[in-house]
């Protein structure tokens, strides 16, 4: 689809959504007893209203000190065992997760005016889901991942140039296998809050724990 078409589309996606934020509610009564239910309709409503960063996502984590850190990484799919990124099994948030597998993820909408905030303990991926998933991804990734030692210093950027361009020719001529250092990893949600903005900021929030039986336990929260 040519660009201006795309961006006049996206643009009047924009304007709907502003509207409809305005006199979009929570209501407690009316949700789903599953939060994923919940999740999967307010994620297709971002994805139509921001093709590109939709599953963009703030990833917490915390060393094993207690200090905490955070950075945005994109949600790779979901489903009721949980919530999947991907990312450097040696950068400082694999160490993190390695020591403390809890964490946190935070979505904001914008547009729409939503947030929603997922907590819960974190598992690594197994080696077949993380080969599937980067050999579904561009060349130009897969050498990415093998030249980036992530988190580590770098004296230049020729550096990382250096490295890229060895990979490169490693691997020219044929596919590029998955690095042992990366792969993904699974949050299975222990809670689920949702937020809508709403006017005066008297928000509406919905809160799903997690029961020890397996159900999930929904709570209206003051905003
Ligand atoms: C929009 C956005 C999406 C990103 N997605 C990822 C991702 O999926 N995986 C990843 O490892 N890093 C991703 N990054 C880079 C991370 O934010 C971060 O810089 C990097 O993972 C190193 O983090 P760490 O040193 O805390 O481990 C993304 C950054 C942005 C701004």
């Amino acid at each position: 689809m040519p660009t201006i078409i795309k961006n006049m589309l996206i643009k009047l996606m924009r304007n709907a959504a502003g509207r409809y934020s305005q006199e979009a509610r929570l209501s407690k009564a009316k949700s789903p007893a599953d939060p994923l239910l919940m999740f999967t309709d307010w994620f297709a409503l971002a994805r139509k209203i921001d093709p590109e960063r939709y599953n963009a996502m703030t990833l917490a984590t915390a060393a094993p000190t207690a200090a905490p850190s955070a950075r945005m990484v994109l949600l790779k799919d979901f489903d009721a065992r949980g919530f999947v990124f991907f990312t450097n099994y040696a950068s400082r948030k694999a160490q993190e997760l390695s020591a403390n597998p809890q964490a946190a993820l935070v979505f904001w909408w914008k547009e729409i005016y939503r947030q929603v905030r997922i907590e819960g303990r974190i598992e690594k991926l197994d080696q077949a889901t993380s080969d599937a998933y980067f050999h579904s991804r561009a060349r130009g990734s897969q050498l990415g991942a093998w030249a980036s030692r992530q988190s580590t210093v770098l004296t230049n950027r020729a550096e990382l140039k250096g490295h890229l361009a060895r990979y490169r020719d490693k691997f020219k001529g044929r596919d590029v296998p998955r690095p042992p250092f990366w792969g993904g990893f699974r949050l299975i949600p222990t809670t689920i809050d949702f937020w809508q903005g709403r006017q005066d900021r008297l928000h509406d929030r919905l809160r799903y724990s997690l029961e020890d039986s397996g159900e999930w336990h929904l709570e209206r929260l003051s905003p």
